[in-house]
């Protein structure tokens, strides 16, 4: 029989519904599944928002401290998906409670805070995984495989991107994602992480940076309520405005420890880009391209093909590629964000049966913390920073 894993989920906000849906829709894709996960309890900061999560995303019970809820015998699962000035104390109960977790990213605001949750799931021995999906676009796993097979040979450089314009407007509303004390920072921890994380899975570990970072928007208008209204806006401009402490943008050059260079950059005022995650890798044998505004496909070359057929193809991900043989039955139909997540929650479940660490686990989560605080520094210094 499927082993079942009761899940308390903390926060049901955006990120809420999106692990919520995993965990119901995964063993539909991935059947064997490796566990059946229940969900148990939604915690929420009120007694209604906690409520109406459980409804929505299909909980037995509705709970609103989450304290209580990982210190239950019957959980074996704490998942966070909370702004982050919640995920260290958190993840560090839940450990000492022995649960395993997964986080959402970026998994702390510093990377102080995120060797204090490494350590804290190293001690209690629990599987632990931060939750950057993009790397688990079927795609982007195929890229990997390409270059791990040496389709591309010694890679030479790396190009990524993550461009969104929610916050371009400057009456969209001073959320948690604008304020230091509780997100850490903006674009660099919020959306730069994901390229951080990807280009470390598929070039290598980063050793230096050198960083532009800056913010354009000094003020936005006061919100109520504690999650995120994301590119709501008072059109009127009018009402009470409050201090933007955090990065709008940053472009940073890399160093691989593998010799490669690269360049990073990550927006939320990119006025017609919505989610445009991106990279180019060269090597000496090809080239790979990725957008995730059209995830289904990978651009790549390579080099030996004849000369009158160089150039680059694409390739639409199925079946035949990393993940596929779970998800739909022939190529470009078609997947979304949601799968991504669904294959995330399959590989975490996974890890947990096989007592294996998934990856990117919180040691991961605090590599990228530590380079996303070298980025902010080299932004100030407007100098390289070495990653010890
Ligand atoms: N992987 C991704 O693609 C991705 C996308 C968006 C957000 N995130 C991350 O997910 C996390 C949550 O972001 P979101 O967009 O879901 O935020 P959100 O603002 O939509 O929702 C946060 C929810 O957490 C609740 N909450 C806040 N503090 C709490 C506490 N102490 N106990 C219980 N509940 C609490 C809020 O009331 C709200 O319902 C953040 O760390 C964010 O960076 C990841």
């Amino acid at each position: 029989m499927t082993r079942k894993l009761n899940v308390a989920m903390i926060g049901g906000g955006f990120m809420g519904k999106a692990h919520a849906l995993a965990y119901a829709a995964m063993p539909m894709f991935f059947w064997p599944a490796p566990a059946l996960a229940h969900r148990k309890v939604l915690v929420d900061v009120t007694k209604d928002l906690a409520e109406t999560g459980r409804q929505r995303y299909g909980f037995d019970e509705a709970a609103h401290d989450w304290r209580e809820v990982v210190a239950r015998k019957d959980i074996d699962i704490v998942d966070i998906v909370t702004p982050n000035d919640s995920h260290a104390e958190i993840a560090i109960a839940a450990a000492k409670a022995g649960k395993h977790i997964i986080c959402e990213k970026p998994l702390a605001r510093t990377g102080a805070e995120a060797k204090l949750m490494l350590d804290a799931v190293q001690a209690a021995g629990v599987t632990h995984m931060v939750a950057f999906n993009y790397r688990r676009t079927p795609a982007v796993a195929l890229a990997r495989k390409y270059i791990e097979d040496g389709r591309i040979g010694k890679i030479l450089s790396f190009r990524g991107t993550y461009l969104q314009d929610w916050s371009a407007d400057a009456n969209g509303p001073l959320s948690w994602r604008f304020q230091k004390a509780v997100a850490g920072s903006g674009a660099v921890g919020d959306i730069g992480t994901h390229v951080i994380d990807m280009a470390r899975y598929l070039v290598g570990e980063i050793t230096a940076v050198n960083a532009i970072v800056k913010t354009y928007i000094g003020e936005r208008p006061l919100q109520s309520g504690g999650f995120d209204q994301l590119a709501a806006s008072d059109k009127s401009g009018k009402g009470p405005r409050g201090k933007v402490d955090v990065d709008d943008e940053m472009l940073t050059l890399v160093k691989f420890a593998g010799g490669a260079t690269g360049s990073i950059e990550a927006t939320r005022n990119a006025y017609g880009r919505n989610n445009f995650i991106t990279f180019e890798i060269h090597g000496d044998k090809g080239s790979i391209a990725f957008n995730y505004e059209r995830m289904d496909e990978l651009e790549v070359m390579f080099a030996d093909d004849p000369s009158d057929a160089r150039g680059f193809r694409t390739v639409y991900t199925g079946p035949a590629h990393p993940y596929g043989g779970a998800l739909w039955p022939i190529p470009a139909l078609g997947i979304g964000y949601g799968e991504t997540k669904i294959i995330e929650c399959h590989d975490f479940l996974q890890a947990i049966v096989k007592g294996e660490q998934p990856s990117p686990n919180f040691h991961d989560g605090w590599r990228i913390s530590v380079i996303a605080d070298a980025i902010l520094t080299s932004g100030e210094t407007q100098s390289w920073v070495e990653i010890g």
